[in-house]
């Protein structure tokens, strides 16, 4: 297969580039030709960024699924579409070929379908990194039915908000997940969760830990059993439902300013577009490529780059199971070379893990099949881009360090590997299609180079969010009400003398721990759940290995002499409430917080503390007591 739209030289990016701007309509429609749909649309584009109002490919019919696995049956139908490594290097892997995918997410289509899920419905997906959750994903794609993933590290707590927002009334799980040396009990965190959800009509169980499950009847079933039934029935096939292009393909939950996540919607066409050509584009896809992205598929990344943009190229993605330092640091290294792979997209926050161990678990690995290495989630450190390419690129690969966002969809602003050159800590330039602009606080667009300022984008792309679910005006208020006419991404950004973007973190209250994006206030409303806590604060401050670690300054009403077990009860709780990800890293008590006379904490003092910047605060004239930033500056941990 070809891409007529991949870009191969720096001449192209820039006339591509241009034509995206010059004329938008006439450039995606052309990029969207060459993929697969029942009816071509009516009008390529219908935006106002008021509302806002945001259609692509108007009156398109589609099935993603259709471009991810049906059409690549002619001639590719026993290429690898998907390669799985377990978590135990012992155990077997898995190799499924497009044949055998297609099959295979048909099979369960027809699953969900014997268990009442109907178009549109939601359905949430807990599950661990194994092939059946790419294949749940895609088998409600071919329904039509929403999904929605949830992260294995959410507690029953997240589940359940999330489950009672998107009104979700089916659920695929597992039994138990393997992660390392760990097993977590995901069906039984489910369980947890559907005590406040009794909404919840079917929860589909994959055995993959064998860990004991409480099976309720009428509710529960297993996956093997009704794939059993399926087959019974003797007829698997199950045609692709069509869709409207702008019809939900899924929701995903996410951070923002305030304490509840927000379900960031998604659409078929749209999404299937910008998500395959950004992955042909960036990583520079070549029909054969190995790619590995090590994600995990309950985040965007993992979405876009690990099933539907590879999935829908005809790629071979490999999907990996367990984490980077089990058995021993070596075990990315392992993969890379048991496969072959070729392209190879992780997180600062996993190289800056790996490097602590120095360069000894690289050795006896043959890393010579990399041609690309890629960043995401969170400012690349120059040391660790320079890590990663020397040692594990051996200054042969290049690397994109790709900047986007859940309620992006895919890639923004990145080098396209080999094609347009790369700049250490910079994510380069735009993709075609966008198109950044930097604001300063008024919202007076910033000409010129040499500058800061905050990061919108200007006019829509296929993947841009349509709307957080269930309440549009909060789509509004948080992406595109602060600069009228754009879209608002929370980040501070630079740009040079060249035109190339450096992104330079959140300038809004969202933290960025590991590449996960977690919201302060969440954090805060966990906290004060705790029944001894009375108010508390969170910020991040900089962290070696996670990039930003949770400071949390606690007031309690009595920690009864125990200091520490008070500390670890409030751990607990944040990991009943969100997860243990977002587990503060650093607990202070202090008596009091620093407030204004209006009672608004000044959290610029507290992040300057949690940095161990203490001289330097800043004005604290406006501070209903002064006193108390001392004694918080004494009490720094
Ligand atoms: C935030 C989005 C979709 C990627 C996974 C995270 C930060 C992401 C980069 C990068 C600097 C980055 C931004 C962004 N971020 N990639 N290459 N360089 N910062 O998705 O959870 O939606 O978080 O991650 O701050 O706003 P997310």
């Amino acid at each position: 297969m070809a891409y007529p739209y991949q870009i191969l030289t720096e001449e192209q990016y820039h006339e591509a580039w241009n034509k995206s701007v010059a004329n938008p309509e006439a450039f995606w429609g052309e990029v969207a030709s060459s993929f697969q749909w029942r009816k071509p649309w009516d009008k390529v584009l219908e935006w106002n960024f008021e509302e806002p109002n945001v259609k692509w490919f108007i009156g398109g019919k589609l099935n993603i699924t259709e471009n991810c696995l049906d059409r690549h049956l002619a001639v590719n139908a026993d290429t690898p579409a998907i390669i799985w490594e377990p978590n135990n290097p012992d155990e077997q892997d898995r190799v499924i070929t497009y044949k055998e995918l297609h099959h295979k997410v048909m099979q369960f289509a027809n699953v969900l379908k014997n268990n009442g899920v109907k178009k549109g419905d939601r359905v949430c997906i807990y599950m661990g990194m194994v092939p059946e959750l790419a294949i749940a994903l895609l088998a409600c794609a071919r329904i039509g039915a929403i999904h929605s993933v949830i992260f294995g590290g959410f507690s029953a707590q997240s589940i359940s908000d999330r489950l009672q927002d998107a009104n979700a009334e089916y659920i695929v799980t597992c039994d138990g997940a393997f992660r390392g040396n760990k097993e977590i009990p995901l069906k039984a965190v489910i369980d947890d969760a559907l005590v406040q959800c009794r909404f919840v009509k079917k929860v589909i169980v994959l055995q993959r830990t064998d860990t004991p499950v409480s099976m309720i009847k009428h509710r529960d079933v297993w996956w093997q059993d009704e794939i059993d039934k399926v087959e019974e029935m003797g007829n698997p096939d199950c045609p692709a439902e069509e869709m409207d292009a702008e019809d939900p393909l899924f929701i995903l939950y996410t951070s923002g300013s305030t304490g509840k996540p927000k379900g960031v919607v998604h659409t078929c066409g749209g999404y299937m577009v910008y998500a395959t050509y950004t992955f042909v584009n960036v990583f520079q896809y070549q029909p054969g490529d190995i790619h590995f992205c090590t994600a995990d598929v309950g985040w965007i990344t993992g979405h876009s780059y690990i099933v539907y943009g590879p999935l829908s190229a005809g790629a071979t993605t490999l999907m990996f199971e367990g984490i980077p330092t089990w058995p021993d640091a070596g075990r990315f290294w392992d993969v890379v070379d048991k496969y072959k792979v070729n392209i190879l997209y992780t997180a600062p926050t996993a190289i800056r893990s790996l490097m602590a161990y120095g360069l000894k678990p690289i050795e006896g690995h043959d890393l010579c099949s990399l041609k690309v290495l890629g960043s995401v989630g969170e400012p690349i450190n120059e040391e660790a881009w320079h890590w990663f390419s020397e040692h594990i690129g051996k200054n042969n690969c290049p690397v994109v360090d790709t900047w986007w966002q859940t309620e992006n969809g895919g890639i923004l602003i990145s080098n396209l590997a080999g094609v347009t050159p790369s700049k250490p800590s910079y994510a380069t330039l735009p993709l075609p299609g966008i198109q950044p602009v930097l604001v300063d606080e008024q919202g007076k667009e910033i000409i010129g180079n040499n500058v800061s300022g905050n990061l919108c984008i200007k006019h829509p792309w296929p993947s841009i969010i349509r709307t957080t679910y269930g309440d549009h005006e909060r789509c509004r208020t948080n992406y595109f009400a602060t600069y009228p006419g754009m879209y608002f991404t929370g980040d501070g950004c630079y740009r040079d003398e060249k035109g190339n973007y450096r992104i330079t973190g959140r300038v809004d209250d969202v933290l960025n721990v590991s590449g996960h994006r977690i919201g302060t206030a969440e954090v805060e409303n966990a906290i004060n759940m705790h029944e001894g806590v009375v108010e508390s604060a969170v910020v991040g401050y900089p962290h070696d290995i996670k990039g930003q670690g949770i400071y949390a300054f606690v007031i309690c009403t009595n920690t009864h002499g125990d200091d520490n077990l008070m500390r670890q009860d409030i751990m607990q709780t944040v990991n009943r409430i969100i997860g243990a990800i977002a587990r503060p890293d650093k607990i202070q008590f202090v008596s009091a917080l620093p407030k204004t006379r209006s009672g608004k904490i000044i959290r610029r003092i507290l992040r300057k503390i949690a940095e161990g910047e203490m001289s330097n605060l800043g004005d604290i004239t406006t501070l209903l007591d002064p006193n108390v930033v001392d004694d918080i500056k004494k009490g720094r941990i």
